[in-house]
């Protein structure tokens, strides 16, 4: 990984350090959990997108850092309840055991449930004095939207009805853009609604994130087959076993692999009228399909 992704990864985590109550805050079973799932070594991809966007017009890395902060409340959230026996059953997450595996099931449900209000409390405290209304107004409405029924929560409900079923290309095409695809976008639209983007920017980058979305989830499905749980951090395997569908699994791996690529140019390819201020855009595009975990 490279110095500059690490520093900002560094960042993004003394940010969370912050707005993360201490574990001693009462009740501690709450709070213990909550930060062993944010604290567990995760990538921060969508913060470090929010950033990046953030950046293409020069907003105040400490701005941007609570809205990134909240995004990745929201899909630390998605991750706990991701691994419960209802849904995928994942004992490893991020390197560790999973939420429910240590501290139980209704627990883990319960740290779910804070990460994600606390996402939203964080966003509209620590925004409200740097930006105006309107732009606050609208990044919640955008998160939450992301983050329902029309937007990941759709995803995830799309992919447990398809386990062990034969579905057709068009709904591993609606999983994937909404369980992973929307909170991508919305972390690219988040970062760039805090410099009030023209329509035509605004529209060039949700192109990018939709691709750059749905390129790393497709990534995600070939490392389920060929990734190691020790560079990983979940066990692969876990698509196969619950008859996940899947790219791999739908067009085989090698053209899996060739649709990663495919998606990942067509992403760049978007970030083109922005010229050298995409830079950090386009470090993280490469990163998000050619890693090991
Ligand atoms: C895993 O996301 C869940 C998916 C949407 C595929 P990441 O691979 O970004 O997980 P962390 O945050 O690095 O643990
Ligand atoms: C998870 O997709 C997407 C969300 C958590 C919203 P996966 O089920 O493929 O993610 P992993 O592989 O468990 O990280
Ligand atoms: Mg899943
Ligand atoms: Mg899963
Ligand atoms: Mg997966």
């Amino acid at each position: 990984m490279r110095v500059e992704i690490r520093a900002l990864i560094a960042e993004v985590d003394r940010a969370l350090e912050r707005y993360l109550p201490a574990e001693e805050a009462y009740p501690e079973e709450i709070y213990r959990a909550m930060r062993y799932s944010v604290f567990a070594g995760g990538k921060r991809l969508r913060p470090l997108l929010t950033l990046a966007a953030a950046d293409i017009y020069s907003i105040p890395r400490q701005h941007a850092l609570p809205v990134a902060c909240a995004l990745e409340l929201v899909h630390t959230y998605s991750l706990v309840h991701d691994d419960l026996p209802a849904l995928d059953n994942d004992d490893y997450r991020r390197g560790r055991l999973s939420n429910h595996r240590v501290f139980g099931e209704a627990i883990a449900i319960l740290t779910g449930d804070a990460l994600l209000t606390l996402a939203f409390e964080l966003l509209a405290r620590e925004t409200a004095h740097l930006f105006p209304a309107a732009t606050v107004v609208r990044l919640v409405q955008e998160m939450a939207a992301a983050a329902g029924a029309a937007g990941m929560i759709g995803g995830q409900v799309v992919d447990l009805l398809a386990e062990g079923r034969k579905v057709d290309a068009g709904t591993l095409d609606y999983i994937h853009r909404h369980k992973t695809g929307m909170l991508f976008s919305c972390a690219v639209r988040s970062g760039a609604l805090l410099g009030e983007p023209s329509p035509g920017d605004l529209a060039q980058l949700n192109s990018f994130a939709e691709h750059a979305g749905l390129a790393f989830q497709i990534a995600d499905d070939i490392l389920d087959i060929v990734g190691d749980l020790e560079v990983l951090g979940k066990k692969p395997g876990s698509d196969l076993r619950k008859q996940k569908v899947t790219y791999p699994a739908m067009f085989g791996l090698a053209e899996a692999k060739r649709k990663a690529t495919e998606t990942l140019n067509s992403a760049k390819a978007a970030l083109a009228p922005f010229g050298d201020k995409a830079g950090q855009l386009l470090v993280l595009a490469d990163f998000l399909v050619n890693r090991e975990c």
